[in-house]
């Protein structure tokens, strides 16, 4: 069988995660790459030898080098940090541009043809620094976090109405951060909408929480934020372009005027199959969802534009 290489940059929680889940999807051979020597070496080895139990055969390199990456499909890239105390967040965007953009200078150099997924955050500011140092065409560069989003509002949607999170859809568009767009108005079980099964107080309270979906497993860890939810969104992106899926996902693509948006990566309707971002999908949103959106968006300009100050 042929495999695609799909090379996952920081083998942290995230990444790590990510090369697990894609060995145990076996379409793909897989390049972890960590600054700090020995990890993505050691983590990728442990991976390969689950390959008998759980029965993949993949090949996971570890490397703290890019050689090795050269020529690959995918790449995904979660290098960077969270906010510790007392960083402000022009430190953290400063720190995370730092990274994000020399590794997507270094995967740009090797796999010219590579589809991007970003996931590092500040996540819609970091699709601006990937998209702008590796040059590549905005069907390329795909931010990862409306699928994250989404599936957190699904999964406090059926718990709520006890029914399987299958049944329900839902997406969650705009930046990753505090104003981003639960959109009620499309949010059905197996159809219906989910207003007609949960009252507007308790709904809003939903996607509060799911607003707030992020914070709520930080405070938990303490150290370090979530990663089960984060790696399996980024997979089921790859899912969709290895496999040429067209799914409609919502993911953080560059608008060039959908949504009255001029240059901005925020989070929309995506097609994505093996060309990456195939279509961004405007739908007919509430005037209230539209204002919400904007704020949305707003909020990532600001973002946009401290770039250039850090
Ligand atoms: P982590 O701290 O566990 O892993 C980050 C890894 O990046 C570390 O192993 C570190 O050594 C590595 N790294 C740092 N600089 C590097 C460089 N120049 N080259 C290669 N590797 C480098 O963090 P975690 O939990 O994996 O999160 C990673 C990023 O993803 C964070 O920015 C986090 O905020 C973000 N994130 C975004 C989500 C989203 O929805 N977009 C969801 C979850 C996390
Ligand atoms: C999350 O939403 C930290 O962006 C990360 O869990």
């Amino acid at each position: 069988m042929s495999r695609k290489k799909i090379t996952v940059v920081g083998a942290g929680n995230v990444g790590a995660t990510c090369a697990q889940r894609l060995a145990e999807r076996d379409y793909a051979d897989v390049v972890l790459v960590d600054i700090v020597d020995g990890i993505p070496q050691g983590k990728a080895l442990d991976i390969n030898q689950a390959g008998p139990v759980v029965g993949y055969e993949p090949n996971v390199v570890g490397t703290v080098g890019y050689e090795e990456t050269a020529g690959s499909d995918i790449v995904i890239i979660t290098s960077g940090f969270p906010r510790q105390p007392g960083m402000s967040r022009d430190d953290l965007l400063a720190k995370n541009k730092e990274i994000v953009g020399g590794v997507a200078k270094e995967v740009a150099e090797r796999s010219p043809n590579a589809i991007v997924i970003v996931v590092t955050n500040p996540l819609d500011a970091m699709c601006h620094v990937a998209y702008d140092v590796t040059g590549f065409p905005r069907q390329r560069v795909i931010g990862m976090a409306g699928v994250l989003d989404s599936a957190r509002f699904r999964t406090f949607l059926a718990w709520e109405l006890g029914v399987s999170s299958a049944d329900v859809t839902g997406f969650v568009l705009g930046g990753h951060g505090d104003t981003m767009v639960p959109v009620v108005s499309y949010t059905n079980v197996a159809g219906i909408p989910v207003s007609q099964k949960i009252e507007a107080g308790r709904l809003e309270e939903i996607v509060q929480r799911t607003r707030d979906g992020g914070a709520e497993i930080v405070k938990f860890l303490q150290k370090g934020s979530a990663y089960y939810a984060p790696s399996a969104a980024a997979v089921e992106m790859c899912d969709a372009i290895v496999h040429d899926q067209k799914r409609v996902l919502p993911c953080a693509a560059l608008c060039e005027g959908e949504y009255g948006l001029e240059g901005l990566f925020v989070g929309v309707p995506v097609k994505i199959g093996a060309a990456g971002v195939e279509e961004i999908i405007e739908i007919d949103l509430t005037d209230d969802e539209k204002g919400q959106l904007q704020n949305s968006a707003n909020a990532v300009t600001e973002l946009v534009e401290a770039l250039e100050r850090v």
